[in-house]
């Protein structure tokens, strides 16, 4: 039976400082573009929650993330030039080195005491990846059953969505819907588990289902509960882990905020990396099914993100995993968005 929680809970969900607030959002990493779209000596604009930067690749292969902006005159740095390991700005052509710092003012003899501020960067699952504050605290998002390995991935999907991404995220573990909108032959009842203050994940635990005829097709292929688990990083990049005992299946939905409080995201595929030439192609295999279930995940409810207008009213036990994603969500430290100052 469906009951409701009581209004005091209901009204601190609604009263949320974090989740879908679209001025702010979590201190954490977020991607960028794609590796291969950023080719060593190439430049690039980006906007990453609402702060514009440039971002290089230089000759030692690493991407380079900056402030765009000149701190001579404002000049856009992805105009500019990349040179060995730095870049150099088109407008008066003065240097910055790999950490930000002026090296090279073409008119005065020695450069002047200027920097331009430069983020972290990481690379993983074929996506290059910026970390909003000062040093990282965390590794990379990471699929935590594949955390040690060496993976494939490709990237499947580019996509916008006319919600937060909270609101996306929540809907993986919005188990009531999966009854409804995807007509699912299973109870599915989540367990979470915190992985770390930044990232958590819901897994099924439930073996029901067995009077449908689905569910007796694949039974076999699991030795306890139907595989389905879910995990978030910063409320805004969550993975879901399906499929049988023998060969699991990895789905990234990285997200960002946009302005307008609306999620632009990447579809990334992601399979452990086998060897030798066999091992690829396998994975090939692998990859291509991962995309067709993920497109089976996608089906259904994307219309709903176009009209959804997120006010949880009256939240019930059914909806108790999305109660603890909020939570998790409100404990972490959140930033402006735009400025990437403390709130
Ligand atoms: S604006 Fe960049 S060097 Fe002048
Ligand atoms: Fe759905």
């Amino acid at each position: 039976m469906m009951v409701n929680l009581n209004s005091k809970a209901s009204s601190s969900l609604r009263k949320s400082k974090t989740f879908n607030n679209p001025e702010c959002f979590i201190e954490g990493w977020y991607w960028v573009i794609p590796s291969p779209m950023l080719r060593v000596g190439e430049v690039k604009p980006v906007t990453l929650m609402g702060r514009e930067l440039a971002i290089y690749r230089g000759k030692d292969g690493k991407a380079i993330a900056l402030d765009a902006y000149c701190p001579h005159m404002g000049a856009h740095l992805a105009e500019g030039t990349v040179e060995g390991n730095s870049i150099r700005c088109l407008f008066h052509n003065w240097k910055f080195d790999e950490a930000g710092t002026c090296i090279d003012i073409p008119c005065l003899e020695k450069p002047l005491d200027v920097r331009v501020r430069t983020w972290h960067t990481g690379e993983k699952y074929g996506m290059i990846w910026v970390w909003t504050g000062e040093t990282p605290k965390h590794p990379l998002p990471f699929v935590p059953e594949l955390e040690d390995d060496e993976c494939d991935s490709a990237i499947a999907s580019s996509f916008l969505k006319n919600c937060h991404p909270n609101v996306v995220m929540i809907n993986a573990i919005d188990a009531q819907h999966f009854n409804t909108v995807h007509n699912l032959p299973l109870k599915i009842v989540f367990l979470k588990n915190d992985i770390n203050e930044n990232a958590i994940t819901f897994s099924n635990t439930t073996r029901g289902g067995e009077d449908s005829f689905f569910i007796k097709l694949i039974r076999p292929f699991y030795k306890n509960e139907v595989t389905y688990s879910m995990c978030y990083w910063y409320g805004s990049t969550g993975t879901v882990t399906v499929g049988p005992d023998f060969l699991h299946f990895h789905i990234m939905f990285a997200l960002r905020l946009i302005e307008g409080g609306k999620a632009e995201g990447k579809t990334i595929l992601i399979t452990k990396k086998r060897p030798g030439i066999l091992g690829w192609v396998f994975n090939r295999v692998v990859l291509w099914l991962t995309k067709m279930v993920g497109n089976y995940f996608a089906k259904g409810d994307t219309q709903v993100f176009q009209t959804i207008k997120f006010d949880f009213q009256t939240p019930t036990k059914a909806d108790m995993s999305i109660i603890q994603f909020i939570q998790h969500v409100e404990k972490q430290n959140a930033i402006a968005w735009g400025t990437w100052e403390a709130e």
